[in-house]
């Protein structure tokens, strides 16, 4: 699968011939200043929660493209009084097969609200299956013991996980995460952005080489396949 990083938590995934675009906060980024959020592809976009560091460009690109919101159920209703018709409302534990592959709502320790203060029900994380591949995309969460649930039922290739601290799991934490998924292939978000999540990436890196397990940094605007 091609992903493409474009800050923060925001990635796009080529699965199952469709481009899945995940909490895209881009436009209010310094960091990826040099993104052009009007040519990103989507025909999905997946929001975790409701804070506006995962929504703030999810409106403007699905009315540009169309694309269909899959969130938790308040998520996708608020996108809905946005003019964003074409949701697909879930929660935690639901598993729902789409054109591309599956996707489950998976349960993240967080909070959630949308920019405007509506409730943002419960956040979440994405189990998403598709071309024989599977990958976790944690969202914003702390290290939790239903990540074991994770490594224990379902066989996870590579895994999205935050690593900033402060607001979610730090690097030492998502090392345990990634044992509790029983996955060697990380790749990092949710560091660098604000002030609060600035790390140290050679140190991130090395506790997970340390543990035999591979952090990938992704630049800004590039791309790899995973
Ligand atoms: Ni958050
Ligand atoms: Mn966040």
């Amino acid at each position: 699968m091609r992903i493409t990083y474009y800050g923060h938590s925001t990635f796009g995934i080529v699965a199952g011939g469709k481009n899945l675009l995940f909490d895209p906060f881009i436009s209010p980024n310094e960091l990826a200043k040099d993104v052009t959020v009007d040519s990103i592809p989507a025909d999905f976009i997946f929001i975790s929660h409701g804070h506006e560091d995962h929504v703030a460009d999810a409106v403007s690109i699905a009315k540009r493209t169309g694309a269909t919101i899959v969130s938790n159920f308040e998520i996708v209703t608020w996108f809905g009084a946005q003019g964003v018709d074409n949701g697909h409302p879930m929660n935690h534990g639901g598993e729902w097969s789409f054109d591309f592959g599956t996707v489950k709502y998976v349960n993240a320790v967080h909070s959630s609200v949308l920019p405007d203060g509506t409730y943002g029900g419960n956040p979440g994380g994405f189990v998403v299956k598709s071309d024989g591949v599977s990958f976790y995309y944690a969202g914003d969460t702390a290290l939790t013991y239903d990540m074991k649930l994770l490594g224990d039922y379902e066989d996870i290739n590579f895994a999205f996980l935050p690593i900033g601290d402060n607001f979610t799991m730090g690097i030492s934490d998502a090392v345990i995460a990634a044992d509790f998924i029983k996955c060697d292939n990380i790749i990092a978000m949710h560091y660098d952005t604000f002030g609060y999540i600035v790390i140290d990436k050679d140190r991130a890196k090395k506790e997970f080489t340390d543990k035999g397990k591979q952090l990938s940094i992704i630049n800004i605007g590039e791309s790899i396949d995973l």
